[in-house]
């Protein structure tokens, strides 16, 4: 099964109005639609208009950095997957690693989120990963599976088929430690091996991107596992240089 690369750019809580402006124009400049690889960017939520002014009808696509698993009401500072639908996004991240530990989202709060976001029709990247400590008490596999058996349990394998997963171990993420290209393999055999258990084809045509420390030198390797199917990327995804290179090493 050939699947599509994805490069995807979490922006974080980085930017202003100039800076995603340069940015943007510097990536439709130096990058082209591509049948191997889609390009995204995921930048903060006062940014998503400018975004979507810019990269209409490019071959550039946009999405929120998570949502809000409610429809709408009295949830001040909140945003819902519709408003993100609104701004033309295609993609919502659910339960980043920054969002399960510094705003404790919960397994279930992650869930919900994942399911939110298929029903306002937007494509859910949901992150997965394990900390240091519970990858050398050789848990890997079993937070992994967890995080994805309350997703799985509360929406069902199908929904796989709109969505993606970013598997991102927590201690690999803005550190500069990568994992190497097998042990980010191994887990991503894992992941599709475990979902193949309940839908072979699904679990085949599911794009699963690595996050944590990609740069241009490392993407090459990392997109070239069976199992790897583009990368989630945080701090090289801020400069358009940078950004383009991991971009080039997919297409
Ligand atoms: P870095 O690429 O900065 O390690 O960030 C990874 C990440 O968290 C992307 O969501």
């Amino acid at each position: 099964m050939m699947r599509k690369i994805l490069v995807a750019g979490n922006w974080k809580m980085h930017g202003s109005k100039t800076m995603v402006r340069s940015l943007l124009e510097g990536l439709l400049k130096g990058s082209s639609m591509n049948g191997n690889a889609d390009l995204a960017v995921f930048p903060s939520f006062p940014y998503l208009s400018l975004t979507e002014s810019i990269l209409s009808g490019s071959h550039i696509q946009w999405g929120g950095q998570t949502l809000n698993p409610n429809a709408q009401g009295a949830h001040s500072g909140e945003t819902s997957g519709s408003m993100l639908a609104d701004m033309g996004c295609r993609y919502v991240l659910v339960g980043h690693s920054e969002r399960r530990s510094i705003y404790a989202e919960s397994d279930v709060d992650v869930a919900l989120r994942f399911k939110a976001a298929l029903d306002t029709g937007l494509e859910p990247v949901l992150c997965v990963g394990e900390t240091q400590e519970e990858r050398e008490g050789g848990q890997t596999e079993a937070v992994v599976g967890r995080q994805l058996d309350a997703v799985i349990g509360s929406v069902g394998m199908d929904a796989f088929n709109h969505a993606i997963i970013a598997y991102e171990p927590v201690w690999a993420i803005g550190t500069g430690l990568t994992a190497t290209p097998q042990q980010a393999q191994s887990v991503h055999a894992f992941i599709r091996d475990k979902l193949s258990s309940l839908d072979v084809i699904i679990s085949d045509q599911l794009r699963i991107l690595y996050g944590g420390s990609v740069n241009g030198s490392n993407a090459v390797e990392l997109f070239a596992q069976s199992d790897i199917d583009g990368g989630l990327v945080g701090g090289a995804s801020l400069t358009a240089e940078d950004f383009l290179a991991i971009y080039s090493a997919a297409a």
